[in-house]
C-alpha cells in the first residue's frame, strides 16, 4: 500500500513536514508513506501549459504519476492568512485537470488547533476536485512549537496515537475497496 504525504510548508524546520515524516516512521509493514518534497519546484500553474496531447513540464508529469500510483494522500498544511499557502495551492492546481486525482482517498492532518479556516478552505477545494475525503481519519495534532522534530512527534504519546489512527483508517479504507 502506497501513501503519498504532501506538506503545504516550504519551511526547513516545518512542523507539518515533521508530522508527515513521523507518519512515515510509524507506518506498519506493508504500507509505505512517501513524503513529497518538490512542491516548490513545480512551475506556476498556467492552463496554457496544461493542454491535452501537448508535453507537460517534467516535474508535473512525475508529480501526477506519483499521485496516480498511490492508494491515498495525506496532507498537512499550515494556515497562511486564513487560507492555504500559495505554493501548495499551485501544486493542487496542477492536479485539477489531471486524470490521476479524482476519486483519490485524502486525509487531512491539522497541526495547529487554532487554524481552522485553511482546513475548511482545503476541504472545499478537495471536494471540488472530486477527492474522496476520509473525514473519520482526519486528526489534529497539538503542535504548539514551530521547532518540533519528527523524532519528538513520534515520541509524544498523543501524537503517535493520533497518527496511528490515521494509519489504521487508511489501511481499512484501502482494504475495504
Ligand atoms: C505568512 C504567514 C501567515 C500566517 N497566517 C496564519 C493564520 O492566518 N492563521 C494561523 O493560525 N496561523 C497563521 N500563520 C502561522 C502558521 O500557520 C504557523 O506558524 C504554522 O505552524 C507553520 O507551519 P510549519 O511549521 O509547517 O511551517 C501564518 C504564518 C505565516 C508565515
Amino acid at each position: 500500500m502506497r501513501v503519498l504525504a504532501i506538506s503545504g510548508s516550504l519551511r526547513q524546520g516545518s512542523s507539518n513536514t515533521a508530522a508527515l515524516e513521523a507518519l512515515a516512521r510509524l507506518a506498519p509493514d506493508g504500507m509505505r508513506v512517501l513524503v513529497y518534497h518538490d512542491i516548490a519546484r513545480l512551475p506556476p500553474y498556467n492552463p496554457d501549459d496544461d493542454v491535452e496531447d501537448q508535453p507537460k513540464p517534467e516535474l508535473v508529469v512525475t508529480f501526477r504519476a506519483i499521485v496516480g500510483a498511490c492508494d491515498a494522500i495525506v496532507i498537512a498544511t499550515p494556515e497562511y492568512a486564513h487560507g492555504v499557502p500559495g505554493m501548495f495551492k499551485n501544486a493542487l492546481d496542477w492536479l485539477v485537470a489531471s486524470e490521476t486525482f479524482a476519486g483519490k482517498r485524502v486525509v487531512l492532518i491539522n497541526t495547529s488547533p487554532r487554524a481552522f479556516h485553511a482546513q475548511a478552505n482545503l476541504r472545499e477545494i478537495l471536494a471540488t476536485m472530486a477527492a474522496r475525503l476520509l473525514a473519520d481519519a482526519f486528526i489534529t495534532l497539538p503542535l504548539t512549537s514551530k521547532t518540533i522534530t519528527c523524532e519528538e512527534i513520534v515520541a509524544d504519546p498523543t501524537c503517535s496515537r493520533r497518527l496511528g489512527h490515521v494509519l489504521d483508517a487508511l489501511r481499512e479504507a484501502v482494504q475495504e475497496s
